[in-house]
């Protein structure tokens, strides 16, 4: 189905809240519209008379192999959109061939989600609780064979989201935060204020540095839309950076991804995988992005519909039908491999 057709029929579908809760951004909503946009600012300058007959779309990252250059972002509350929730997004994105990003406010405990599927998949950082706590989950989470700690820099409170705010939306009821301690697992059922729980206002680059340490897996930084911030995460120990506006639910307005991106990766250089999402809906806008130097693309809000709808089965599909539209759209440019997309396939438009 098409994405624009999955939206509408998710909007319908889902109580009025959830969908403002999923969909809205903060304040004024200027980065949530620019951000799809902005892909589409550039244009592409395509080659002919390469063979396009074979193509292969399959990558790595941080040396997990994956299908195509295409990731499921961390996205909370998915038991609001589907039974099932993480668990079956897990499910979706092991079937496409890639890899998920679990969130701390998962409703499906860390551990369930591993156990619902093979596939690879990331966790994701928020503080919950106190300093031991948060290291603790951080420690479940390697056990439990995650591959990789998402830390998401970008929420040291929570942005003003005013669909929230005049919804009052409360939590539905069996809602929790699984991966909380019991007693905050049902915490404050007003949701702007159940998600003051998570923010981290606290941490500076030396958290980064001590989760580094921490860990055994390696540390991507989520939130970073600035070359010198970049720059200083590595200093501090990531292993990667993943340019975001968290879906412009943070600041608004904030420049889109598409438009951080190549500061972002000239600031870290070659060698260092770099990772984007913010409104990427199509294939050109993937080919976009790794033209600029994206090693791969997330994707939030389409498999939110996808769960939404079809459960695990959408998540798959929104996957590969991307997945199917960049490489239609390698084609046609006559790139034949996502790990050789050359900077001049693109060029700002007009
Ligand atoms: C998010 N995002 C997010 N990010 C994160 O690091 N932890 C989280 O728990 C959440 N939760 C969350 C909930 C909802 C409803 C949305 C829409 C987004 C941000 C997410 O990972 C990603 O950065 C954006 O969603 C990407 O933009 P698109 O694809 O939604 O346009
Ligand atoms: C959000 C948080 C939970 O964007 O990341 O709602």
């Amino acid at each position: 189905m098409e994405l624009d057709a999955l939206h509408d029929l998710a909007r319908e579908q889902l109580p009025r809240g959830v969908y403002d809760y999923y969909a809205g951004g903060t304040e004024a909503e200027i980065t949530l519209g620019e951000s799809v946009a902005s892909w589409q600012r550039w244009r592409l300058r395509p080659r002919m008379l390469r063979d396009v007959s074979t193509l292969s779309l399959a990558t790595t990252l941080l040396g997990t192999p994956v299908s195509m250059p295409i990731g499921v972002a961390p996205w909370a509350l998915q038991r609001m959109a589907h039974p099932d929730g993480e668990s079956a997004t897990a499910r979706g994105a092991a079937a496409a061939g890639t890899l998920m990003t679990v969130s701390t406010t998962a409703t499906v405990s860390l551990a369930e989600v591993a156990a619902a599927t093979e596939g690879p998949k990331w966790f994701q950082l928020y503080r919950v609780k106190d300093p031991a706590y948060t290291d603790d989950l951080v420690r479940r989470a390697a056990d439990a064979g995650y591959r990789a700690l998402v830390m998401t820099v970008d929420l040291p409170f929570l942005g003003r989201r005013l669909r929230d705010l005049v919804n009052d939306f409360q939590l539905p009821e069996g809602i929790e935060m699984a991966n909380h301690p019991p007693e905050q697992a049902y915490g404050d059922r007003a949701l702007t204020r159940a998600l003051d729980s998570i923010a981290t206002a606290t941490w500076t680059f030396d958290d980064l540095a001590r989760f580094a340490a921490l860990t055994p897996m390696p540390v991507v930084v989520k939130g970073v839309l600035r070359g010198d911030d970049a720059q200083r995460c590595l200093d501090a120990g990531a292993a990667a950076v993943w340019v975001s506006t968290h879906g412009g639910r943070q600041v608004d307005p904030a420049i889109a991804s598409a438009v951080a991106l190549p500061e972002i990766v000239e600031a870290v250089g070659p060698g260092v995988e770099v990772y984007a999402d913010g409104g990427v809906r199509r294939g050109s806008d993937v080919l976009t992005a790794l033209a600029l130097g994206a090693r791969a693309v997330f994707l939030g809000r389409p498999t939110i519909w996808g769960l939404a709808i079809d459960g695990a089965d959408g998540v798959r599909d929104v996957l590969t039908e991307l997945a199917a539209a960049l490489q239609l759209t390698m084609a046609l440019c006559g790139v034949t491999d996502v790990a050789d997309v050359p900077a001049d396939l693109v060029v700002r438009a007009g």
